[in-house]
């Protein structure tokens, strides 16, 4: 409402974040703070029984993983300031001003994480020069995981505030926000699973690195495998806790968070699924502690797709489940602050915000404004002709793709009205009814023409200064 609307009409906002975001967890857990402590360990042993060739099955994965952490990761870091930043200005501004020390924190911590890994990696030939060397490089490797990790822990503080903030509603400081009732059980889960994710992947580089020696192969199987057998049933007994932690509501959004409302009836089955999955990827990853010959090399990617598919489900679940809020409570996805939401409903939205092209609600500007509304009170979730398509939506409802909405606006206006009781992760309509007449023209509108819509990255936005809003707070 305060800035102008980046809207990419085909995939969504929602779907560029977690493009990028999805691809950042994956990289960040499995190969940088899941990766480190096992190459670390993997180094440590080599050294106490003197095994040159377990050094160097250590560091070969080190390059892997330096390679791409320092390539895709941090690219898909950024990424995601980015994406966030174009997509949801209001929502990053807020935890900004709340988290302002901890993101600081966060920083000096990220470039310490990059100069120890350049560290710990550039340095590894020279660290054969003598033990005290290596005894020296091996504390770069304890200081590199615990750099890691901290990033992630605090990452996790805000992630946790994002579902739950707790008392920070009523205290606003950043202490509050920080122990919110969700971080300790999130980072509780997200600690082993990292590991976890990790060892999957250092299992499966093991059989190809270590192809022709099977005496480093099976040594470093046990070892990690080992490693898993101790962290899997921690990851779970975390979930456990985590999921207990979570308020009711957003339990009551998993079902559709997990499958979308058209597959809504194959939840049951999905779920199944998954739990298979997750027991197939267990077993998998244990094997090797007892038989570290037993499967095939091939057979070790199944854990490591396994450990990624469920990482990035539960991502999902978790970026989908907060809704209809971005902010628990505090301000919902669509940047409306929930404190403002009656100003809106009473005096309409169009009136405060700075960037609509119209700011009042007339015969000549109806669709002008509808489209202004769209973009301000839908289009973070939905787009006018790709992902969750909103005429579609509409249309799906009245009896199937295609249904002609000209006469349906009565029912529309209705529903928009009552949005937020008929499917509670849509925040309430944050307009007055002259808004909602509005807004339903320009669904009708869009049936005809497919698209019609106009972000500020493309068509470019004409402020209007004299429409104003009172200060933000927080
Ligand atoms: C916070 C995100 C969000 C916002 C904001 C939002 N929606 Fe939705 N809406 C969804 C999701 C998610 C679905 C379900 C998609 C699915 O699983 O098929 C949905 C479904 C719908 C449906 C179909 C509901 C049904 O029961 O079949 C309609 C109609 C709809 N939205 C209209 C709107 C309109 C109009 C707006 C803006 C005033 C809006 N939505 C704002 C997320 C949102």
């Amino acid at each position: 409402m305060d800035y102008p609307v980046f809207h990419f009409d085909f995939i969504g906002g929602r779907l560029l974040i977690a493009f990028i975001a999805v691809l950042h967890v994956l990289i960040n857990h499995a190969l940088a703070v899941g990766l480190i402590p096992l190459v670390t360990y993997l180094e440590h042993l080599g050294f106490k029984r003197g095994d040159e060739k377990l050094d160097q099955l250590a560091y070969r994965i080190m390059f892997f993983a330096f390679l791409i952490t320092t390539t895709i990761g941090a690219m898909t870091g950024v990424g995601i300031w980015l994406s966030t930043s174009l997509v949801n200005p209001a929502s990053i501004g807020s935890l900004i001003r709340v988290f302002y020390v901890g993101w600081a924190v966060e920083w000096i911590v990220f470039v310490t994480e990059v100069v120890l890994i350049m560290i710990y990696f550039l340095s590894w030939k020279k660290s054969h020069a003598s033990p005290e060397a290596k005894k020296k490089h091996i504390r770069f490797g304890v200081a590199l995981s615990a750099a890691s990790w901290l990033t992630m822990a605090i990452i996790v503080a805000i992630l946790g505030f994002m579902m739950d903030t707790g008392n920070w509603t009523e205290h606003h400081s950043l202490l509050n926000g920080l122990t919110n009732p969700i971080y300790l059980p999130q980072l509780a889960f997200r600690t082993p699973l990292a590991v976890v994710m990790a060892g999957t992947v250092v299992l499966l580089l093991t059989q190809y690195f270590a192809k022709n020696d099977p005496e480093t192969r099976h040594y470093a199987s046990r070892k990690i495998g080992g490693v898993l057998l101790t962290l899997i049933p921690l990851t779970f007994a975390a979930a456990v806790w985590y999921y207990g932690r979570i308020p009711n509501l957003m339990i009551g959004n998993l079902q559709i968070a997990t499958t979308t409302q058209d597959f809504q009836e194959w939840y049951g089955l999905l779920m199944k699924f998954v739990w298979s999955a997750l027991a197939v990827t267990a077993i998998a990853s244990i094997v090797p502690f007892f038989k570290p010959n037993a499967l095939p090399r091939w057979a070790y990617v199944v854990p490591v797709v396994g450990m990624m598919a469920f990482a990035g489900l539960f991502e999902r679940l978790r970026e989908f489940i907060r809704k209809p809020y971005v902010i628990g409570e505090y301000m919902y996805s669509n940047a409306i602050r929930v404190e403002d939401l009656p100003l809106f409903q009473r005096d309409g939205i169009l009136p405060y915000a700075a960037y609509a092209r119209v700011h009042e609600v007339t015969p000549e500007t109806m669709l002008t404004a509808g489209e202004d509304l769209f973009m301000l009170t839908c289009s973070k979730c939905h787009t006018t002709n790709g992902v969750n398509n909103v005429t579609e939506k509409f249309e799906l409802m009245y009896g199937g793709v295609g249904t002609p909405l000209g006469e349906k606006g009565k029912a529309m206006g209705t529903y928009i009205q009552n949005m937020h009781n008929a499917r509670y992760f849509m925040p309430p309509f944050p307009g007055n009814e002259k808004e909602i007449k509005a807004l339903v023209a320009y669904i009708q509108h869009l049936q005809g023409s497919p698209g019609d819509v106009h972000p500020a990255q493309t068509d470019g936005v004409d402020p209007d200064i004299s429409a104003t809003f009172p200060a933000h707070s927080n």
